[in-house]
């Protein structure tokens, strides 16, 4: 039977709009409640240090619905704190720096492996699943499964950004990687994810990918709701996602 890869919707882009103007609208409590209607599985919000867009009491109202909350974070003790006391259904722990627009990378995994272990401890203790967000390479992936997270998310940011640049010999380059890191991880028993810079061609795509477990997407899906609406643009994702899948199944 082939499994359906997952959407995690990320609503990070919906509070930058709200806080562009200082007020309470969009809400991106409404667009994770529109996006699960519309056939997300998760949702997905990126408390940052900074707070620049998804702040304390949008993470407070998210974990408080149905459905599973994917909560992207620093691994800083203010971050771990906050979520051993909401117990989302997952954390993915990310990079963080400041002066970046977006996370613009993977953990350094092996770099900082000894600050890295308890954290993860601390919050499998606290019974969330933890994923690690890492660049698709085997050495990490390796790094990752021996610090004992269940989950990764492959970074598919360069691959997209080579996608958007035309520079296809770069873009194979990059899938090669990606498709290479999801077989050899789950080999090594790790929860493929993906994401980062994805859209409706690039998330058919990655789908192919049989060990694909799950996409978190964000900054596309609330552009493109602009035009066409948020359930529109959902419902064409799954699609998209769907059609990958079924190919990977064909493909098998
Ligand atoms: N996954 C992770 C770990 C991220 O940091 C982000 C960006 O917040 C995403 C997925 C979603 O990326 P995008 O907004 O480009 O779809």
């Amino acid at each position: 039977m082939i499994r359906t890869v997952r959407l995690g919707v990320n609503v990070d882009h919906v509070a930058t709009i709200r806080n562009a103007r200082g007020g309470a609208l969009p809400d991106p409590v409404r667009a994770a409640r529109a996006a699960i209607t519309a056939g997300a599985d998760s949702i997905t919000a990126h408390l940052r240090e900074d707070r620049r867009h998804i702040r304390d009491a949008d993470i407070e109202a998210l974990r408080a619905l149905s459905s599973p909350l994917n909560f992207e974070m620093a691994a800083t003790p203010e971050m771990i704190a906050l979520a051993v006391r909401l117990v989302p259904h997952a954390c993915c722990l990310v990079p963080e720096r400041r002066e970046e627009r977006t996370t613009e990378g993977g953990l350094n995994v092996i770099g900082q492996k000894e600050s890295l272990r308890p954290a993860i401890a601390a919050l499998k203790e606290a019974g969330i699943r933890v994923s690690l967000f890492v660049e698709p390479s085997l050495a990490v992936l390796e790094a990752a499964a021996d610090l004992g997270a269940p989950v990764v998310e492959l970074h598919t940011g360069t691959w997209c950004d080579a996608l958007a640049a035309g520079d296809s010999a770069k873009a194979a380059a990059e899938f090669e990687r990606i498709a290479a890191a999801a077989h050899g991880g789950e080999k090594l028993g790790l929860e493929i994810h993906a994401g980062h810079g994805l859209d409706y061609a690039s998330a058919e795509e990655v789908s192919r990918l049989p060990e694909i477990a799950e996409l978190n997407i964000g900054h596309f899906l609330i552009g493109e709701a602009v035009f066409v609406g948020l359930g529109n643009t959902i419902a064409r994702m799954r699609k998209a996602m769907d059609t990958g899948r079924a190919a990977a199944g064909a493909a098998a």
